[in-house]
């Protein structure tokens, strides 16, 4: 999520010349009226919905005509829904908060991490933790090997939570000047985070990075196991938000004002930063399609829905963007 909604016009620093013009255009398959935050996608390929603006997680069937969102469950004691991600095969964590309204940082002690468990019959809710020690719960992710540990960007604290869902204890697990937004909220810090091969690769906000830092487990506490890396600098005004890694390795990085960038790694033992091969929308944010995109997923369940894109925006609005036409 971006506290703060800017618009200014800039680009990318490394863009390849020649970027393919998809024959099927993306596509809005919803506008919903609270603003979307993040996304995760259920095995029936359904899909899953946080809004910063709402306490209720909720659902929606990207293959029904005309559908709506139905919502699975409203969190007590919370305005606020931001990272979710699978844990377990049917079993998906949410982080709830409440929002001050003076200071729009989260309020200390209102940060919890909830599960979500849709392998009962009817959706069971049930307490995971709490990271009293945050103020800007953002995204998070699983990491490999580890199913106990939760880790969870904090776009305030400019730094990355750890919670052990067996005791529920929480501990700052990594914190770096290059993971805070160098300035007071509402900039956003550390954003968007997913493990990879024994990296936590993450994107700030405020300082427009995509970067990366290597990580070991030692204990069941995780830390850095070096230094911070940027991999690519977004241009001035560009904020990034959450991604997703596709089969080929590239990032798809949602980008503020109105920008969805495909980020690839330089060739197999090249140094150097990832270039940016596609983009959907555009870096002016004038694409009236994709306002505000926070966060972005793969379908699940077909081989065309392994390649369909689901990108939700802080205007409110679901993207379907068959990935294949950028390759
Ligand atoms: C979907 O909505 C459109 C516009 O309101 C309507 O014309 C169409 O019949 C609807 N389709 C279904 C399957 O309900
Ligand atoms: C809601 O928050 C208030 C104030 O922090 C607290 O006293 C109360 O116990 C909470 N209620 C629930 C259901 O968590
Ligand atoms: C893990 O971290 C906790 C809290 O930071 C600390 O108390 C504990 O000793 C650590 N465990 C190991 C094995 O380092």
């Amino acid at each position: 999520m971006l506290w703060s909604l800017l618009v200014f016009g800039a680009a990318l620093i490394t863009v390849n010349a020649k970027l393919p013009t998809p024959r099927t255009p993306p596509q809005v398959i919803f506008q919903s009226s609270v603003s979307l935050e993040n996304i995760a996608v259920r095995a029936s390929s359904d899909l899953l919905l946080t809004s910063f603006t709402s306490p209720i997680l909720f659902t929606f069937n990207p293959k029904s005509t005309n559908g709506t969102l139905a919502p699975v469950h409203t969190f007590s004691n919370a305005t606020t829904l931001t990272g979710i991600t699978e844990y377990r095969p049917g079993v998906f964590a949410v982080l709830s908060s409440g929002l001050s309204a003076t200071t729009s940082t989260m309020n200390l002690g209102s940060v919890f991490l909830w599960s979500v468990d849709f392998n009962a019959r009817a959706p069971a809710v049930s307490v995971l933790g709490a990271l009293p020690g945050s103020s800007g719960a953002n995204g998070i992710t699983t990491v490999p090997g580890h199913p106990n540990i939760l880790l969870v960007a904090d776009s305030f604290v400019g730094a990355i939570w750890q919670l052990d869902i067996a005791t529920g204890a929480a501990r700052l697990a990594i914190q770096d000047p290059a993971l805070s937004a160098g300035a007071p909220p509402p900039a956003v810090g550390v954003n968007g985070i997913h493990v990879r091969d024994g990296y936590l690769y993450f994107t700030t906000s405020q300082t427009a990075v995509f970067g990366r830092v290597a990580f070991h487990v030692e204990g069941g506490n995780v830390s850095a196991a070096g230094a911070v890396q940027t991999l690519a600098s977004l241009g001035d005004g560009q904020q990034p938000d959450d991604f997703v890694f596709d089969c080929e390795r590239r990032a798809w990085v949602t980008v503020h004002p109105g920008e969805l960038a495909v980020l690839e790694a330089p060739g197999h033992g090249s140094a150097g930063g990832w270039t940016q091969v596609a983009a959907v929308g555009n870096a002016a944010g004038s694409d009236a399609d994709l306002v505000a995109p926070t966060s972005a997923k793969f379908g699940r369940g077909s081989e065309v829905e392994d390649k369909t894109l689901y990108v939700t925006t802080g205007a409110g609005q679901i993207v379907k963007i068959d990935s294949s036409e950028y390759n």
